[in-house]
Parts: C-alpha cells; structure tokens; sequence
C-alpha cells in the first residue's frame, strides 16, 4: 500500500482485484489518515472507472461506507470522508501555526502587499513567450544572460558598480551569495572573517557553518572601526556600508578609505553588503564602494528588500580573481539558479518596471518612516532613532537600564512583535529595538506605537 499517491487507483490498488476489496481499501485509507477528513471523493462512475471495476461496486462500497460513518452524502456534494473524526491510526493532526502579531514589526521585510503582481506577471508572460527552446536547459550556472546585461547597466547606472555583465553571477538570494563566498574563502585559505558588531547573525551563522572562524568587530556613529579590524587575524570582512545592518549608520568615507587600504595592505576582501541602498529618502545614497577597488571589493545585492524575498533573486560581482571560482561553486551546488524567474526580473528592469516599483515603495517607505518618527517623538520622546533616513528599519535608543529583551517579550505578549537590538548584538552596547516600518500604514504605525507606550 503506497504512502505516498496521486491516483485513486495507486490508492486503492487491491481493490480492483475483488468486488469486497473496494470497500476494504476505502475504509482502510480513511482510518489510516491517508485519505483525511473532508476530502471529497470521486463519482462512482470516475472511480468504478479508474479502478477498473464495475459502477455498481463502488456504489455498494460507498452505501456501507456511509452506514458505518467514514463517509458523508449529502445532495449536491457528493460523497466525502466524514469530517471531524480522527480515526485511530490516523496521523496527528499538525499543530495549529503560531498566532499572528498583531503588530509585526520585524526588520528586513518589505511592503509585500505593494508587490507589482501584475507588471511581474506581465514580465513573466512575456518573459516565457521569448525564451528559446534552448533557454529551457540547463542554466548558465553564472546566471542568465539577458538578466545579468541589465543588472550590470541597473548597478552602474543606480549604485555606480563598476562591472561588465560577465562579471555579474547570479545567486539565489544574497543568502546563497554569502554561502559560496564563505566556501570559496575557506578553499582559498581564509579561516577567520570579520564582521559587524552588532549584524545579522544569520549571515555569521551561515559563514561559520563554513568553517570560518567569526570576528566581531564593533560599529560606531561612523560605520565600522577599521582601526579595530586591523588588529585581528583576518582577511574579510562582510559589511553594509551604505546603510549598516541594524544601525542604520553610513560607512564614512575616512572609513571606506581606510577599509580599502587596510584590504590592499593584507591582500584582503571587503564584501558589500548592498542589502537596502536604494531605499534612502533625505539624499541620494553614496554609490558602492566595489567602484573604488573592484579587485579588493564583492559587491552582492538582492532583489529581497525591493520586491520581495520569496523571489529568492540576489547577484554578486566578485573580483575578476574569485569570479570563476564562485561560479564553479554554484555549478557544483546546484547547476544555476532557475532561468523563468531570472528571465521575467531581466524584463522588469528592462521594462522600468523595477524603477516605477522603485519609485512608488520610496514615497510609501518615508511616509511611513516619517509617521512613525513623528508618532515616537509624540508618544516616547525619551525614545531616540538613530541613523540616516533609509531603508526599511529604524533603530530606537532605549533608556539606560531598560532591559530590551524583557521588554521585547512584554510586547510580544501584547501582540507586538519587535526585536531587542540585543538579538543582534553579542555583547550589546545600550538597550534598543529594531522597528521594521515597511509593512504597516501610518494609522497601523501609529496604533503600534500606543502599544508601545502601553507596555512600557
Ligand atoms: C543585512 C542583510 N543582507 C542581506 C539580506 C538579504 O538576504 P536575501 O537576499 O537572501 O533575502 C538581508 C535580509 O534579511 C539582510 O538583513
């Protein structure tokens, strides 16, 4: 008897051995879970037919099946598996998923419900309507052609990189960028790497999980303390210069001089972590370091913060000496990312879609931004937001002595999911939280922010 079916005749093969069989295996499949409550079944002319076996023995089983409970008739619906009946041996029912946050502020996440469904949909149509035949086999395991010519011309044009579209790999998500970065530095000797303290520990998790020995290095007001970085035993660092993940800091130019200088000096990498650079809303944002030393620089972006992560769309333009050892690790992993995705985000970037997407979340992301401000300084002027107007988080200064991780749980038991800073942080420096604001509307922000209030 398989596990696993997808015709009823896989389901109930005995059955068409013997007229008693029918009704056997039916009972027999609703008892053991495998077909589950509710489930509406076929006609018993579909059924009789798939299995090969005469109308009237399906109707049989089904009429004894219904006096004995397993099944429900009922007129205009068809014959169903009784609900609300866990019969034994039947598997447990899958624990109900986690509530919602009434209020969910976690970083990182975009407006989903402002996703372009349909120019993407459009993109994908034509997108699928122009791929060859030939385009339908394996990837490029670099990334598909057309995509990585527009993301060269999109990144030079909005972020100044310096790079040809050859030297574009696509990957998926900045997740998977990080991932081949780590092995292809462990390959190439590296057995430590720096990165910021306070970060996204995923990243480090990930990175360690490599093999690589994890050097937290501190953030201040100006970014990274390079003068820090150059007394460990590293010789890469992961940093978000443009808009520091969860500070929300900029990477001063002393400081990317000095970063680029401290990369030359060891025969180092420095990898940009471009995650959320085009989402600045009091001046344009300083372009990419990569273009001031592409042979010292990875520039890897993503498509998560702008249109929405389950894309599982990011690039990486590695220095021409790691290129090709970064794409023969992602042939190796998985043979490319798939080309019908890479194929309909080429032709939103082509279209301008991407940039009309742009330019709608940016207006939304400040109003949203400037409500919550607004609202914080009303509500919790002791409250203090640090870093630039950008991206989609702000991180708040909490008064000394709060304890950030005390209060991130009275929130969430009030409905309000926002996390400590200290969840970011291995050795935190002062009590905070990480307010994600892209998701909510201002009047939602603003509620938030009497919970807020409330549970302080
Ligand atoms: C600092 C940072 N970099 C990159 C990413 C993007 O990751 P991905 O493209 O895999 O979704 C995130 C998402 O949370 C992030 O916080």
């Amino acid at each position: 008897m398989p596990a696993n079916w997808t015709t009823y005749r896989e389901l109930l093969l005995p059955a068409s051995n013997g007229r008693r069989a029918v009704e056997f295996e039916l009972r027999r499949a609703v008892r053991d879970g495998r077909l589950a409550p509710g489930t509406r079944l076929p006609s018993s002319r579909d059924l009789a037919a798939q299995l090969g076996v005469a109308r009237g023995t399906v109707t049989s089983a089904y009429a004894q099946l219904i006096g004995e409970g397993y099944l429900t008739a009922r007129r205009g619906s068809g014959t169903t598996v009784t609900a609300g009946v866990t019969w034994p041996g039947a598997a447990a029912p899958e624990a109900e998923p986690a509530p919602k946050f009434r209020y969910d502020l976690k970083p990182g996440v975009p407006a989903l419900s402002a996703f372009p469904r349909d120019e993407w949909s459009h993109a994908q149509k034509t997108a699928l309507a122009d791929l060859s035949n030939d385009d339908l086999g394996y990837p490029d395991p670099a990334g598909f052609g057309p995509l990585r010519r527009e993301l060269a011309d999109y990144l030079g044009r909005v972020r100044a990189v310096a790079a040809r579209p050859s030297e574009v790999v696509v990957t998926n998500g900045a997740a998977e960028g990080i991932s081949l970065l780590g092995r292809v530095l462990h390959a190439t000797g590296h057995r430590s790497v720096a990165v910021e303290e306070p970060s996204h520990f995923g990243a480090a998790e990930m990175l360690a999980s490599h093999g690589l020995a994890i050097r937290p290095i501190p953030v201040d007001p100006d970014g990274l303390r390079v003068d820090v970085l150059s007394t460990t035993d590293c010789r890469a660092v992961f940093v978000t210069a443009a808009h520091q993940f969860p500070l929300g800091v900029v990477l001063h130019p002393s400081r990317r001089r000095a970063l680029l200088e401290w990369a030359r000096a060891c025969d180092g990498l420095v990898v940009e972590d471009d995650y959320d650079a085009e989402h600045r809303y009091d001046r344009p944002a300083l372009g990419a370091m990569q273009a001031l030393d592409p042979s010292r620089v990875v520039y890897q972006g993503s498509a998560s913060k702008v249109l929405a992560p389950a894309l599982r769309l990011g690039w990486l333009v590695p220095p021409p000496a790691l290129r090709d050892a970064v794409v023969e690790r992602k042939r190796l992993d998985d043979l490319g990312t798939g080309t019908l995705h890479q194929a309909a985000f080429a032709r939103l970037l082509s279209t301008g879609g991407y940039d009309r997407h742009l330019r709608r979340t940016r207006q939304l992301y400040r109003a949203r931004r400037d409500a919550l401000l607004e609202s914080l300084r009303d509500v919790l002027p002791e409250w203090e937001p640090i870093g630039v107007a950008a991206g989609l988080h702000v991180v708040v200064r909490l008064p000394a002595g709060t304890d950030d991780m005390a209060l991130q749980e009275r929130l969430a038991r009030r409905g309000l999911n926002a996390p400590a800073l200290a969840q970011y942080a291995r050795t935190p420096t002062f009590p905070g939280l990480v307010l994600g604001y892209a998701a909510l509307t201002p009047d939602r922000l603003r509620e938030a922010v009497r919970e807020l209030r409330a549970a302080v």
